[in-house]
């Protein structure tokens, strides 16, 4: 039976099986305390984008929250891979899950507890091209999620709840600040320009260090576009000339509003027309390479 939550073939603790037959007890501590850490890796015409680069991310999370890494990286590219090929979809993103595994209900985590690993594609679908014309229109606030934003954790509630604050305001997205200063967005990394500038946020603990946003700031380097990374304030980004959001799912995309108000001309500036540019490039770039 066609689902229509993911792509048919998952994987689940060492086999590929249709979804509905991927069964996993309710005293998983990843259900039970959001115990766990995932990634999304997007294949582009089969070919992966930094997929070592999310592999090895997905590692440091486990290293961070002392969870037994099941796999090296070389097997859990096998698996990522074998899994687009299992379900003939050339552009996918692949979602891929650690949690501790199933255990009695404590707080303490034990060693003994074997983690589960799940693995599910959806199929990836480039941005409509209006949004690259018209941009997402955001609000801001303050940033309530925990102070580890640097683990990709599946304990996402309070990026749920921007998230649901920013569509209840009638907004694409929310726009983060901690203490005054620009974090990042439910889902994505922000970067604002500036005279000409790229400012981008630090990569400490209060963002994920995305692997989208690194490929900007390499793409910035190659072709000369200045960038600074630096601590942004909030009345910055509100006078920002352009504000860029990007992650895996979404490559970079224009914010053409903020709190109702239009970021610069209201339309996608000069600058991300050009990063965006590069961006595309890169990905016609991986078919031969890896
Ligand atoms: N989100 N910041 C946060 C909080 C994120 O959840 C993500 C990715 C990013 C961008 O990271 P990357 O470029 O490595 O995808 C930044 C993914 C796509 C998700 O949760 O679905």
């Amino acid at each position: 039976m066609q689902t229509p939550y993911c792509l048919p073939t998952v994987y689940l603790n060492g086999a590929f099986m249709p979804l509905e037959e991927a069964k996993i007890s309710p005293l998983d501590r990843g259900f039970i305390f959001g115990d766990g850490v995932y990634e999304v890796i997007p294949y582009f015409d089969g070919k992966g984008l930094r997929a070592h680069e999310h592999l090895v991310r997905f590692a440091r999370s486990m290293a961070l929250l002392d969870i037994t890494n099941p796999h090296r990286i070389d097997e859990w590219l096998a698996i990522v891979e074998a899994l687009v090929t299992h379900n003939k979809e050339s552009n996918a993103a692949v979602y891929m899950q650690v949690t501790r595994g199933v255990a009695k209900r404590d707080f303490s985590p034990s060693k003994d507890t074997v983690p589960t690993v799940f693995l599910m594609a959806n199929k990836l679908s480039q941005p409509p091209a209006s949004l690259y014309e018209n941009g997402l229109s955001c609000v801001s606030g303050d940033d309530a999620r925990w102070g580890h934003c640097n683990i990709k954790a599946t304990a996402l509630l309070g990026a749920v709840m921007h998230k649901h604050d920013a569509n209840q305001a009638g907004a694409d997205e929310i726009i983060l600040f901690r203490d005054g200063f620009l974090t990042e967005s439910s889902a994505s990394n922000v970067a604002m320009v500036k005279d000409g500038v790229i400012l981008c946020p630090p990569m400490d603990n209060l963002i994920l260090g995305g692997i989208t946003y690194q490929l900007m700031m390499d793409l910035a380097a190659k072709h000369n576009m200045p960038l600074e990374a630096r601590k942004i304030r909030r009345r910055e980004v509100l006078g920002a000339d352009e504000i860029w959001m990007m992650s895996s799912t979404k490559d970079v995309i224009p914010v053409t509003k903020l709190d109702g108000k239009p970021v610069g001309t209201g339309k996608p500036g000069a600058l991300f027309k050009q990063m965006s540019a590069h961006f595309q490039a890169y990905k016609s770039s991986l078919q031969g390479a890896r």
